[in-house]
């Protein structure tokens, strides 16, 4: 996830590129550029960190143009860094860009082929270039974007200027948000709402496959080389409200924003045909796959649930052992290690102490690492000897919600990399598995579209004191997390149990006053489930069910039901995942607790 902006007409152009990156940092920040035009020429001035140092660079200087564009970035194809900072030019053309290029590399590779030399190792620049390459052949600018799109495969926002055209500003959409702003004699582009409201409020939001060719005087937009009219609306909402995309928190948004990020992780990774999973960096050979005799998994919080799921994935589907542990716990341990064992460390900030402190014990015997993490180039990726990246963008919200989606994501793609490595395809379980792995964005999409209905549960619970989850399988980590947002999130008293555990202690304290929140999927340990559930009962417990949506039975014996898509036990880490989130969030908000910095709590752990 990246800001871009973009604009066109009389203001002084730098303060509103600077402006609308300011609003735009949340989606990015670990380095920030403009490209706008001075006497005739256009300049680019990029610089790595946060958009402060971008302001430093430009603080005092004036520039004549009447059209420019900036970029705030959150690294996904290559590090932090002043060349893989946007804008980035070849020849006359530059891009700014929000978004994935899937088929990046075969199109780096035609071009370099053709003489083009490349400073930076982002998927974006090849775009650029690829425009450049069509202008070379006589195309002109409109002609050579045009080209250029027909050409790229994933997902993009781009904002684009060319040194013979000072006039017009580009921008296009697939997949990424965009929008255009309309103002008297000027126009604006943006990754976001809050970029443009200091300037207007009339707004067009593009659709995939739009390209909208700027001017001062017009916006004119096409769509399949067919020109169409979009609807120009009226934003009412204040700067606050904007920011956090409508959404009263940003956890909320956080929350909704998981369908994306899932398919964002997924995309380029994995080939719905054959099943065939590719990592840009991972750190075993062909050869050391096949010899790998165990996997242990590190993590904290919500992380070290995502790596107790991905203990179930592999195991199941790629049949090696996994063994996963709390970080703080196994860095004062004297775990044994075999000569053929993989660590992975999982850790969204890629920062937190304990997780570190891992993985550094693990690298001192001599074991090769692999990270899962949503931030590129922290501390936990430059001390790996692989890396594998959650596209969840930044997480704001101290809660994590989508960083835990996008995780077990990836360990879903590892599992079926590793089976597909040591066992091949030969079972078509595995491309079960794969088609609907590919639903999983619009399974979780179904939830969000009726969040009234678990805002109604939050509601009728908000007083009670302490709440009982409970799974089995692969289910049982998705209890503890769901436990773990309760109380962190609303400070009441939530334990998550493997739901056979129940008789063995904590049937104790079910009573009246007691909601157990269960997870029932019919078709998954579903009578050992329903035992559970009649125990529950006789005790007169509470009890909220989540349940496949098919599944009437379940309405008959649970006091609340949420209904989820009904999916394969690989899939359900997912969609069991969002009404938990949810349930904990809205009791949160009607307790009146600051949802988004939760006390006692900081986003990143650095201390031990
Ligand atoms: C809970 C939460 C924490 C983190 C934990 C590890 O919502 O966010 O439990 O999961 O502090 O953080 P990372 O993943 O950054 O290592």
């Amino acid at each position: 996830m990246c800001g871009i902006i973009g604009y066109i007409g009389e203001r002084n152009i730098i303060d509103v590129l600077l402006n609308g990156l300011t609003h735009l940092e949340y989606r990015g920040y670990d380095s920030a550029g403009v490209a706008l035009f001075d006497n005739d020429k256009v300049v680019v001035i990029r610089s790595e960190g946060k958009l402060t140092n971008l302001i430093d660079k430009v603080k005092g200087k004036r520039f004549t143009g009447s059209v420019g564009i900036g970029h705030t970035r959150w690294a996904t194809h290559g590090k932090p860094s002043n060349n893989n900072a946007h804008p980035h030019k070849a020849g006359d053309v530059v891009v700014v860009h929000n978004g994935i290029i899937e088929n990046y590399l075969s199109l780096k590779k035609e071009l370099i082929k053709k003489g083009h030399k490349f400073d930076s190792d982002t998927d974006t620049e090849i775009i650029a270039h690829l425009i450049e390459d069509y202008m070379l052949q006589g195309m002109d600018f409109l002609k050579g974007v045009k080209k250029a799109l027909n050409r790229i495969d994933g997902s993009y926002a781009l904002g684009i200027i060319c040194e013979r055209e000072p006039e017009m500003l580009i921008a296009a959409r697939n997949e990424s948000p965009l929008i255009v702003g309309v103002g008297k004699n000027e126009g604006f582009i943006a990754s976001d709402i809050p970029a443009l409201l200091p300037y207007t409020r009339d707004m067009i939001f593009l659709e995939d496959g739009d390209l909208a060719v700027i001017t001062k005087e017009r916006v004119e937009i096409s769509n399949q080389d067919k020109d169409i009219k979009r609807k120009l609306v009226n934003i009412s909402w204040n700067q606050l409200m904007a920011e956090k995309g409508g959404f009263k928190h940003f956890m909320l948004k956080e929350i909704f924003e998981q369908p994306r990020a899932v398919t964002d992780t997924i995309r380029g990774r994995l080939n719905k045909e054959n099943g065939k999973v590719t990592f840009e960096d991972f750190p075993l050979s062909r050869g050391e796959i096949k010899k790998l005799s165990n996997i242990y998994i590190i993590a904290c919080g919500t992380s070290y649930h995502a790596a107790l799921v991905g203990k179930f994935i592999i195991e199941s589907l790629a049949r090696i052992p996994v063994m996963v542990d709390i970080a703080s716990e196994f860095r004062y341990r004297d775990p044994i290690f075999s000569k053929n064992s993989l660590m992975i460390g999982i850790s969204q900030s890629g920062e937190t102490a304990d997780t570190l402190g891992a993985i550094r014990e693990t690298k001192k015997r001599g074991i090769k690492l692999l990270s899962i993490t949503n931030v590129v180039n922290s501390s936990i990726a430059r001390e790996s000897d692989g890396v594998i990246y959650t596209y969840a963008g930044p997480e704001i919200s101290v809660a994590s919600t989508k960083a835990f989606s996008t995780q077990i994501t990836v360990l879903l793609l590892i599992a079926l990399f590793l089976a597909y490595h040591r066992t091949g395809f030969s079972d078509s379980f595995y491309m079960d598995i794969i088609k609907e792995f590919v639903k999983a964005p619009h399974f979780m999409e179904t939830i969000l579209k009726d969040v009234a209905s678990i805002e109604k549960i939050a509601r009728k619970y908000v007083n009670k004191k302490d709440f009982l989850y409970l799974g089995r399988g692969i289910l049982f980590p998705i209890a503890l997390e769901g436990a773990l947002k309760l109380k962190e999130l609303s400070y009441v008293h939530a334990e998550g149990y493997p739901a056979g555990e129940m008789k063995h202690g904590p049937i104790a304290l079910i009573d009246e006053e007691m909601p157990v929140v269960i997870l029932a999927p019919k078709g998954y340990l579903y009578e050992k489930i329903w035992s559970n559930i009649k125990e529950i009962q006789t005790r007169d417990g509470k009890l909220i069910a989540v349940a496949f949506e098919d599944d009437h039975n379940i309405d008959e014996v649970a006091d609340d039901v949420i209904k989820v898509p009904k999916t394969i036990w690989p899939l359900m880490p997912l969609v069991f995942t969002l009404p938990l989130q949810l349930l904990a969030y809205y009791i949160a908000d009607f307790k009146g607790t600051d949802v988004d910095q939760p006390r006692n709590l900081a986003k990143s752990v650095t201390v031990e």
